[in-house]
């Protein structure tokens, strides 16, 4: 199965959230887990990179997708050979629209959008989703509310959450703004930071499971 964390804007929580969930998937599921860095910053490629020097055994492999690859996904078997395998197949990409990602954006089993409640988090969250509209694609989109802070009361989260559920599924429990996710590494995850994910990250395998009548 593919599942991609992706949105238009950088900076929301993508990169933590999938590293997060890749180590918290790994410890949970019997399934072989791969990472696929499509980001031309690289952070969780080189985060991965960096960890080699941590006395801890490596979770999964990271793999890069090259930036001069115009058309990654040309030989389309090997996208739909990620799909089709067993293996969980983690995609983390670039706050850009670009059609380079197309092909994912329209294969993968789930995307994952981190979002935040500011105004330009939320206009982008639904321009990219647009454009996932216009690309036809098919993946189930999860929306996760991102360094979300206890302490403020958003005024557009009620009209924004409302809006976001026509595409998709809302997950009721927010990434919420903790210093301990500043320091995640590929290795493993603290026990600060699992209950920081932990609710959020049950609910997004509860969706996954019940979508594809499976276990992961
Ligand atoms: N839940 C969170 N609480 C506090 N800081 C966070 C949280 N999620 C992400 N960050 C921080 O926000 C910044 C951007 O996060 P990152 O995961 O790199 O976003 P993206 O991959 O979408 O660009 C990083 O400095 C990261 O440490
Ligand atoms: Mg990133």
């Amino acid at each position: 199965m593919i599942i991609t964390f992706a949105t238009q804007k950088g900076g929301t929580g993508k990169t933590t959230l999938a590293i997060a969930f890749a180590n918290y998937i790994s410890a949970i599921s019997e399934r072989n887990i791969n990472v696929f860095d499509f980001d031309y910053q690289k952070s969780f490629y080189q985060k991965w990179k960096e960890d080699e020097e941590l006395d801890l055994p490596k979770l999964y492999d990271v793999e890069t997708i090259g930036e001069e690859v115009e058309q990654p996904f040309s030989d389309f078997e090997t996208i739909l050979d990620l799909k089709d395998n067993d293996d969980i197949n983690l995609f983390d990409l670039a706050g850009t629209l670009d059609a380079k990602y197309s092909d994912l954006l329209i294969y993968s089993d789930f995307i994952i959008i981190p979002f935040e409640y500011s105004d330009v988090s939320a206009k982008s969250t639904l321009v990219f989703v647009n454009f996932l509209g216009i690309l036809e694609s098919q993946s189930e989109r999860i929306f996760i509310r991102s360094k979300y802070d206890k302490g403020y009361k958003y005024l557009n989260q009620e009209g924004m959450d409302a809006e976001i559920k026509k595409y998709g599924t809302l997950i009721k429990s927010p990434v919420f703004k903790r210093n301990c996710l500043q320091t995640i590494d590929t290795r493993k995850l603290t026990y600060e930071q699992k209950y920081a994910v932990k609710n959020s990250f049950n609910e997004i395998i509860t969706c996954i499971n019940e979508n594809l009548d499976t276990n992961i």
